[in-house]
């Protein structure tokens, strides 16, 4: 009998919905191959949302997202709704809300580098010899969630400047939230090369000061992992200098957010980060990368980041580690043969290998 399962898709704004279209192809040739039935049921997140329900993050959204058995989003904002007047919705608020309201607390991001790519980083190609490491983001907490405020007229007494406006972020963190992401962490190391860099700013944060104790107690459970405390900064320099050095890596929200980028030079190109968001029900996949607004509509957007969260939406959620251990072929294949969307592309790309949106989707269609 054919297995159904429910996937719910948001495509969200900018190049979302045309990176989208690459994902629903492969879903349907995967489901063809493996007799598997995707359900497939569209629903709107960030600025559509905005525009067409006036929430970012509309309660219909949420409720498709429960209920199915996991979430593919493609990407979200765009300078159409930028705006710092706190009293208007954001896109980002929809994605931020959509993390919270699903538990989503820990984000891994694979930094895999693809061979035929090396000459697309900003690195090196010696540099990047032995890269392959996972970054575990703490993503319900931190700067993200925790207090914060503005004051239109704040006294300033207190730093002897002026009166003015004010506005302040909390970075909060709780034992249970530390606790949970470090075992997530340590579970990944553990089925890895056993190595884990916790990354913090414990000279100088409180809320560092505990990770680095919460993170010292857990690894007591998982002797055979090799635990590194790194201080932030210096994680930032080391990912340039010595990559290879990183299996797993945890952090904090924020510092994940910027190391993830940073890491995804080493790959060529954001356009080739994944991403998985899990929590303790539905997962939700999506690439790392934004919406990329300008280059929209323009038909030249990298699928890749967005097929290799299907190929992690396979692995973690749906139990076909077959079907993504197939689909991470065909796309080492399609990179293999030489084709190149532009962002992932050098001087020494044949002109007639560089390739667009569809077409790199049919590609690794073809070689599924
Ligand atoms: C990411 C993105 C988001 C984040 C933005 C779009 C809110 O940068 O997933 O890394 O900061 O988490
Ligand atoms: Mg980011």
């Amino acid at each position: 009998m054919t297995r159904s399962v429910r996937i719910c898709l948001l495509p969200g704004d900018g190049i979302g919905p045309e990176i989208m279209r690459e994902a629903v192809k492969v879903l349907r040739a995967v489901g063809e191959r493996w007799d598997v039935g995707f359900e497939l049921s569209e629903a709107l997140l960030g600025g559509i949302a905005i525009d067409e329900t006036g929430s970012p993050l509309p309660a219909e959204t949420l409720a498709e997202a429960r209920a199915a058995d996991a979430v593919l989003l493609a990407a979200i904002g765009g300078p159409k709704w930028d705006t710092t007047d706190p009293a208007k919705p954001r896109p980002e608020q929809g994605l931020l809300g959509i993390r919270k309201e699903l538990g989503l607390y820990a984000n891994l991001r694979p930094v895999r580098i693809f061979p035929p790519l090396r000459g697309a980083s900003s690195l090196k190609p010696e540099a990047l010899e032995g890269v392959d490491m996972l970054i575990v983001r703490e993503l319900t907490g931190g700067l993200y969630f925790g207090e914060r405020g503005r004051e239109a007229d704040s006294p300033g007494a207190a730093t002897g400047g002026g009166a003015g406006r004010r506005a302040y972020d909390t970075l909060d963190y709780r034992e249970y939230e530390i606790e949970r992401i470090a075992r997530t962490a340590f579970e990944a190391a553990a089925g890895r090369r056993g190595r884990l860099h916790s990354v913090d700013k414990a000279n100088v944060l409180e809320s560092s000061r505990l990770w680095r104790e919460v993170v010292h107690e857990v690894a007591r459970d998982y002797p055979g992992v090799e635990l590194i405390d790194q201080l932030v900064d210096n994680t930032a320099m080391q990912l340039v200098r010595q990559p290879a050095q990183f299996d797993v890596m945890v952090t904090e929200n924020m510092f994940g957010d910027i190391l993830s980028d940073e890491a995804s030079m080493l790959t060529g190109s954001l356009g080739m980060l994944a991403s998985a968001s899990l929590g303790d029900g539905t997962a939700l996949y999506e690439p790392s990368h934004g919406s990329a607004p300008d280059i929209a509509g323009l038909g030249v957007a990298n699928p890749l980041a967005m097929l290799l969260s299907v190929e992690m939406m396979f692995r973690h959620s749906l139990g076909m580690p077959e079907a993504a251990d197939t689909l991470s072929g065909a796309i080492a294949r399609t990179l293999d043969d030489g084709y190149r969307t532009r962002d992932i592309a050098d001087e020494t790309t044949d002109p007639a290998m560089l390739v667009g949106t569809v077409e790199m989707g049919d590609l690794v269609v073809a070689r599924l």
